[in-house]
């Protein structure tokens, strides 16, 4: 949700801000821009509407000419104001003041009001450009950029990301972050700030990672930090795993089709080190894990999108396995209302970014309500803001996930709930050695099995083609197969731009199947379980009133036998737990190719952004 780079060099600082927003792009890409301080100390700004390319462009038609050893650059997901130059970051103030945001002004509109009386003039309609002319307007009565920052910032509420720069002092960047992401590359030719690590990876693998309520001072040579308070901090170096290649294409034409089929890696990393040859190691969770599960009464799942599918999913398993009550909510709801939450509750975030900011203000008001919860996050980001607010942290180690639409981040989210699933059935002896064994064996045959699942794509390219003129399209599933229909709707909603809803098969009768005549595709997913005969009465009803129907079937389900239905064989003899998994991956495919066939931009989906944190 709006990306950040920055960096003051010894060297021309225009390439790497390019080739940082390329790597931010998945976060936001309405419009994008970058400023740099030239010779002079003088501003020189490039704004674009679109993608990067567009600044890119932009750029060579001015023979890039833009220089400066010091600058900052944005990729915006639009929030106040629309997606034009004007409304493009990096804003201005006075000349004196550039600077890039993430995150929103909330008391944007008093500010600015204040600031019209004071003979500021508004060239946006965002909320971004009220911090610069507060910094500004600072800078009057403070003999420091960094403290003319810190008064600044007290007035603002909302959340921000920023990267500073000011004509009068050329030799620095001020970093800031409250509620929004941002790090400190630390290279030996200079300092970077980013909103992501791999905007930086090219330069440096070594990070700070800011925390809440910081601001940083960044030289060539010398980094300070101060906390909210204004104290002096230390905060340590980290070196980054990530490799820059992890983060190209390499032979795929999409980064969602090769985040598809990077699954069978995916899960075996989220594997490693988290099974024997037939148990789960609960200390995988935490050396407080043990102490914490046996303590829990019940458990409770916050999450958003695919986040919160995979915690659909997870309740099913949880009550049917683990024999422990779970309730499941997307956390833009949970976050306003005013639930009960009772002691000993395991409350469990799911996110692949960690930095989902419905997620996070939901654990925040979640601990608030009942000070006594166990917080555990299952998320894909070490240094994120729902690992700080966690007591317990899990990783899903699917690596760096760019497509906007998440694939990998979906599957790896569902074995780390299986892992937890069999350690709290454990803890509570509800599932024994030999329930274990298989649990762990399932786990194990996944990666394989994903492979056979990934074999179908050309009789699912073959079906995508019957999309080509849809408008709608239906998902069905029973149990847990509910929660995967629902994730293939959102998949083909978000990138084939087809209305697409989901309902459990049981359902249809209460309404829904009024929409059903030859123009509406129905996808259903029939694994070989308790409620295939019921699923399979189900598909009748909806072909007797004539509908196109895809079933992906177990083997043994036998839906081949009913007419008039386009059955795919994607699997057989599947488990509780490996069902789901493996049912996902035709879906990821089948939207993969639908898009395809629409021309969409399957990577950057119009109007989304990766990571959204903001409301
Ligand atoms: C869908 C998708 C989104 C995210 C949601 C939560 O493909 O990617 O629905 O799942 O925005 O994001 P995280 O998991 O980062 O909290």
């Amino acid at each position: 949700m709006c990306g950040i780079v920055g960096g003051v060099t010894n060297k021309d600082i225009t390439t790497l801000l390019l080739e940082g927003l390329n790597h931010l792009e998945y976060r936001g890409y309405d419009s994008s821009g970058l400023i740099v301080l030239s010779k002079n100390n003088i501003f020189d700004r490039a704004r674009s509407v679109g993608k990067v390319k567009n600044l890119e462009d932009n750029l060579k038609a001015r023979d890039n000419k833009i220089k400066g050893n010091i600058g900052i650059a944005h990729t915006r997901w639009a929030t106040h104001g629309e997606p034009t130059i004007n409304n493009a970051h990096p804003h201005i103030s006075m000349n004196s003041v550039s600077l890039v945001h993430n995150g929103i002004i909330e008391n944007y509109v008093e500010l600015k009001n204040d600031q019209l009386t004071k003979g500021y003039t508004f060239a946006s309609e965002t909320d971004t450009e009220v911090i610069a002319h507060a910094i500004d307007f600072a800078m009057k009565s403070c003999s420091t950029l960094i403290s003319s920052v810190q008064l600044a910032i007290k007035s603002f509420s909302g959340s921000y990301g920023l990267g500073i720069i000011s004509s009068k002092y050329p030799d620095q960047i001020i970093a800031a972050r409250k509620g929004s992401p941002l790090v400190i590359g630390v290279g030996v030719n200079g300092n970077y700030i980013a909103s992501d690590q791999m905007a930086l990876l090219s330069v440096t693998k070594e990070f700070i990672f800011l925390e809440e309520g910081d601001i940083a001072e960044i030289k060539i040579d010398k980094i300070t930090i101060y906390d909210l308070d204004g104290n002096l901090v230390d905060r340590p170096i980290k070196t980054s795993n990530l490799k820059p290649g992890q983060t190209d294409l390499g032979n795929y034409d999409h980064f969602m089709q090769k985040e598809i089929f990077e699954q069978p890696q995916a899960i075996r990393d989220t594997l490693e080190s988290r099974i024997t040859n037939d148990s789960v190691l609960i200390s995988a969770f935490g050396d407080k894990a043990e102490e914490i599960v046996s303590r829990i009464k019940q458990v409770q799942i916050i999450a958003c999108g695919t986040s919160y599918n995979a915690g659909l999913v997870a309740k099913y398993w949880l009550e049917d396995i683990a024999k422990i009550p779970c309730n499941v909510e997307v956390a833009s709801e949970y976050r306003y209302r005013h639930p009960i939450l009772l002691n000993n509750t395991l409350f469990i975030t799911l996110s692949q970014s960690g930095e989902t900011a419905d997620t996070v203000e939901a654990l925040k008001t979640a601990k608030k309500i009942n000070n006594n919860i166990s917080t555990l996050c299952i998320t894909n980001s070490a240094e994120s803001s729902l690992t700080r607010l966690s007591d317990l942290i899990f990783l899903t180690h699917a690596g760096p996930e760019i497509g906007v639409a998440s694939t990998k981040s979906f599957t790896t989210q569902l074995v780390s709930l299986a892992l937890l699933t069999c350690s709290i059935g454990k803890i509570k002896q509800v599932i024994n050695k030999k329930q274990e064994r298989e649990i762990v064996d399932g786990l194990k045959r996944l990666p394989g099995l994903i492979n056979e699942a990934l074999l179908q794509e050309t009789q699912i390219k073959k079906l995508a083609i019957r999309f080509k003129t849809k408008n709608s399209a239906l998902f069905l599933g029973r149990g847990t197969m509910h929660a995967i229909a629902m994730e293939g709707a959102l998949k083909l909603k978000e990138i084939s731009y087809i209305h697409a809803e989901a309902y459990p098969a049981g359902e249809l009768k209460h309404g829904p199947i009024a929409l059903i005549d030859k123009d509406m595709p129905v996808i259903a997913i029939a694994p070989n379980d308790e409620l295939l005969e019921k699923l399979k009465s189900n598909l009748q009803e909806v072909k007797s009133r004539g509908s196109q129907m895809i079933v992906f079937e177990d083997e043994n389900s036998k839906v081949q036998e009913l007419e008039a239905m386009e059955v795919i064989p994607i699997t057989s003899n599947l488990g509780r737990i490996t069902a789901p998994i493996i049912f996902t991956i035709p879906l990821q495919l089948l939207s993969y190719h639908v898009a395809l066939i629409k021309e969409t931009d399957v990577d950057k989906p119009r109007n989304l952004a990766k990571s959204v944190t903001v409301e």
